[in-house]
């Protein structure tokens, strides 16, 4: 893999390289698009920002172009499985790179179980629409969780839709890369017709009134409307922009990953920031904001523009069904590849890296990572699971940000078959602007961070530490020779 005075490594090809362009956008459409728009979009309007929602998705959206063109450089230059994680042990070391691998099971691991547990909601919804019920004891969690101190029983058993959502795309991904890229594009294009459909057919219908005043008035307490609502928005709406880095995690498996990973990257941030702009704006100006607070908000939504659209809500229920399973299939296949990478480092038993001989998927990880995702999913709220990934997820944006900067002063001659663009103004800004949106999460979310990194500290020094190996990342002298 190793062309002359590239950043190489060691790794070997045993995962199938069978993605051209168009799949690797799909995969990060594939893992973009779901809940953030579908479910927690509502949420943040109808809590903090009204239809100043739409600002949060310009802010977010722009701060994820930023940590998406450090990705894109990073991503070409190092095309092998493990994303973030890869480019820290090669420039920042084991430590730094067992903290970014740590906090990417919260992105992708984490994020899997929260968007199941979105998805079972539209499922069951969807279900009671053709007169079947699930009842709630089977389809929510057991527990209920707003503060550290405050955990509630809530009477139910398990989620039992959550749990076969993510069983589904664990088997699907051990059977094979390229069936789950074919599964996925299906997926893809089913729940992009429906939201192009929301955007074309809602625009028309939209009611200024709604959208007056844009940004409404701060109500007193810091984060409720006003710029401050915005802002905490923005933190909060963020999850709907993670999982485009999961296009870098399948590096491995790209034909031409030099060419294909930026146009991956960006290619899917791009076309997925104009349509939640474009949707969010639709939402919110077809329904009251205050209207949105509930778990199937576009649904709502296409129901207040009246009976034109009446035809529309059965689609927009199956395009969340079908668009929520693929953020799963891909989360799912972003953890194994890191599991898969960090294993091959030694700073996780080897099980996870070993591949099936006819499938050449790192099939044990896949399935050790999917019942993890499922227990998680079957017993934990939403809500708790969603923000604790957004900082998990915004940490790792801002060490990617600064892996890039450190590249380019320790190695400035090495190949970049993609360079950020004005590096050392764009990575700053990237790393101010997701700083900017961790520092409006609430203190509780960052007490958990906290919780968590102490969790894979003691992993580390009783595992990691001994068995790693150091970096074997190497830089070719290709600028001296
Ligand atoms: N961005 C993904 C979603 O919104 C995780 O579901």
């Amino acid at each position: 893999m190793s062309t002359e005075g590239e950043i190489a490594s060691e790794e070997s090809h045993e995962l199938h390289r069978a993605l051209g362009p168009w799949q690797l956008v799909s995969l990060g459409i594939g893992a973009i698009i779901g809940a953030g728009i579908f479910v927690i979009t509502g949420h943040a309007a109808a809590a903090y920002a009204g239809p100043g929602v739409v600002i949060s998705f310009v802010v977010a959206g722009t701060g994820c172009l930023f940590a998406g063109l450090c990705y894109a450089e990073f991503a070409s230059m190092i095309p092998v499985a493990g994303s973030a994680y890869t480019y820290t042990y090669a420039t920042m070391g084991k430590f730094l790179a067992w903290i970014i691998g740590w906090n990417l099971v919260l992105e992708y691991m984490a994020a899997a179980s929260t968007v199941a547990v979105g998805w079972s909601g539209y499922f069951v919804e969807l279900l009671s629409q053709m007169g079947v019920t699930i009842p709630t004891q089977f389809s929510s969690a057991p527990i209920a969780m707003t503060t550290f101190r405050d955990v509630t029983l809530t009477g139910s058993f398990v989620n039992v839709p959550a749990m076969a959502v993510v069983a589904m795309a664990s088997t699907m991904l051990v059977v094979g890369i390229r069936a789950s890229a074919r599964f996925n594009a299906a997926m893809v294009a089913i729940k992009l017709f429906v939201v192009v459909l929301v955007i074309g057919f809602g625009l028309p219908l939209i009611k200024w009134t709604n959208l007056t005043p844009f940004i409404p008035p701060n109500m007193g307490t810091w984060g409720q409307f006003g710029w401050s609502g915005v802002f905490r928005a923005t933190g909060v709406i963020f999850f709907a922009y993670i999982g485009f880095d999961a296009v870098s995690v399948a590096a491995q498996e790209a034909r031409n990953p030099q060419r294909d990973m930026p146009i991956g990257i960006l290619g899917s941030l791009i076309l997925c920031t104009i349509l939640y702009i474009l949707m969010s704006f639709v939402m919110t100006g077809l329904a009251p904001y205050m209207t949105l607070n509930v778990p199937h908000p576009v649904f709502v939504a296409i129901n207040a523009a009246g009976p034109q659209l009446a035809w529309l809500g059965v689609l927009v229920n199956v395009g969340a069904v079908v668009g929520l399973a693929s953020v799963v299939l891909v989360l799912l296949l972003g953890q194994s590849r890191i599991f898969y990478a960090m294993s091959r480092d030694g700073l996780i038993p080897p099980v996870y890296s070993r591949i099936h001989p006819q499938f050449r998927t790192p099939w044990l990880g896949t399935i050790v990572t999917g019942t993890i995702a499922a227990i998680l999913a079957a017993i934990v709220p939403l809500g708790i699971l969603g923000e604790l990934v957004s900082i998990g997820t915004l940490l790792a944006f801002v060490i990617v940000c600064v892996s890039t900067l450190v590249l380019r002063r320790r190695a400035p001659e090495a190949v970049r078959p993609f360079r950020t663009p004005a590096v050392w103004l764009v990575a700053p800004l990237g790393i101010a602007m997701c700083l900017f949106m961790m520092a409006f999460l609430p203190i509780d979310t960052w007490l958990r961070l906290v919780v968590w990194t102490i969790i894979g500290l003691l992993i580390f020094g009783f595992y990691g530490f001994k068995h790693g190996k150091e970096s074997k990342l190497i830089l070719a002298k290709q600028a001296a020779e």
